[in-house]
């Protein structure tokens, strides 16, 4: 697919590296089967690849500096920048232009590479002016260091901002058959403005992988979220169940339906599913062919309609 207007030539499957990494805590995936599928997916034609310098404190970018040496131009290489964390917990933005031209030389460093070809905030906020941030991205652009711009999680009112100050090549959002508030802004915004949509989390956190089942453990990280709690849960799986009778009969997985609804949305949008190891590769790649009929399509977006999944997660704005 183009990213954008003009923009360069991707894989419509992009690659989620973030769960290699320990954002959140706890230990890193195994290094050399993180490495080999990275690696493999590149092998498949699948060349962009997701990353962000707060992944694992650098972890994530190092690990695909790895898998990409001696093969730079079989990757397209986008990585976040801006969010503070510490002991496993997001403090908040550092947006400030002086910490962005401090954030990509060890963005670089760690890569392995002489430019990163997508650049973007992970978040705006109120604390520096869009202007300034998107400002020294295209600063960096005009530098060499960066090819093009993205911005991520953000509002239509600030795509059409940081469009203004720079051509946004890609936003980066939430996006499922789970999460579809974006449809009546942003998305339509994102399309009008000729910008890409990276659209992440297309299994809504586990809940569409058809695998969880309720209650969940109290101590889990999905805990925190009134979506995997209680009754709404309960109600949340019971279209889940429809979501696993449809992958079912077309003798699929839910999760590969999931991610080719997301597919199905349009030429201009990516699924960017996080492929953790090399045994899901295929799956996620089959689950690019698949098609839907007007009914099963139909059936979906019923039971799927925006708000019909009840209480809340980190992507609700
Ligand atoms: N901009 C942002 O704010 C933001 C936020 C979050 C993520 N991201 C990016 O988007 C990427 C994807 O996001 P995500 O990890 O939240 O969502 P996701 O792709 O839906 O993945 C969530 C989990 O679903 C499981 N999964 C993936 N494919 C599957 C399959 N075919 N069958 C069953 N389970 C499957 C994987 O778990 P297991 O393999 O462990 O079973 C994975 O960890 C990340 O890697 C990251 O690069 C961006």
């Amino acid at each position: 697919m183009t990213l954008g207007h003009n923009g360069p030539q991707v894989s419509k499957l992009g690659f989620g590296a973030m769960r290699m990494s320990p954002v959140w805590g706890g230990p890193a995936r195994e290094e050399k089967e993180s490495i080999a599928t990275i690696q493999a997916a590149l092998d498949n034609g699948i060349n962009f690849i997701n990353t962000g310098d707060f992944y694992g404190a650098g972890h994530n970018e190092m690990l695909v500096g790895k898998a990409i040496k001696g093969r730079r131009n079989d990757a397209f290489i986008s990585v976040k920048f801006g969010a503070i964390f510490h002991g496993g917990q997001m403090l908040g933005l550092d947006l400030r232009p002086i910490a962005i031209k401090n954030f990509i030389n060890y963005s670089l460093m760690r890569l392995g590479v002489d430019t990163i070809d997508l650049y973007q905030p992970c978040r705006l906020d109120n604390s520096v002016p869009v202007e300034d941030v998107i400002g020294t991205v295209a600063d960096l652009i005009k530098e060499g260091k960066v090819r093009y711009l993205g911005v991520s999680e953000i509002t239509a009112a600030q795509l059409r901002q940081a469009n203004a100050v720079y051509p946004v090549s890609a936003l980066e959002i939430g996006y499922s058959l789970a999460d579809r508030q974006i449809e009546s802004e942003l998305l339509p915004t994102a399309k009008e403005l000729g910008i890409g949509v990276v659209a992440f989390a297309n299994t809504a956190e586990g809940l569409l992988t058809g695998n969880m089942t309720a209650p969940l453990p109290a101590n889990g990280y999905h805990h925190h979220f009134s979506r995997f709690q209680g009754d709404n849960l309960v109600k949340n799986l019971e279209k889940v169940e429809v979501l696993k009778d449809m992958a079912a009969d077309k003798g699929f997985t839910p999760s590969q339906l999931a991610i080719a609804w997301v597919n199905a949305q349009g030429e201009h949008i990516m699924p960017l599913v996080s492929i953790n190891q090399r045994s899901r590769l295929q799956e996620n790649m089959a689950a690019m062919d698949i098609t839907f009929t007007a009914d099963e399509l139909n059936t979906l977006n019923t039971t799927f309609a925006p708000g019909a999944i009840l209480g809340s997660t980190y992507l609700q704005r």
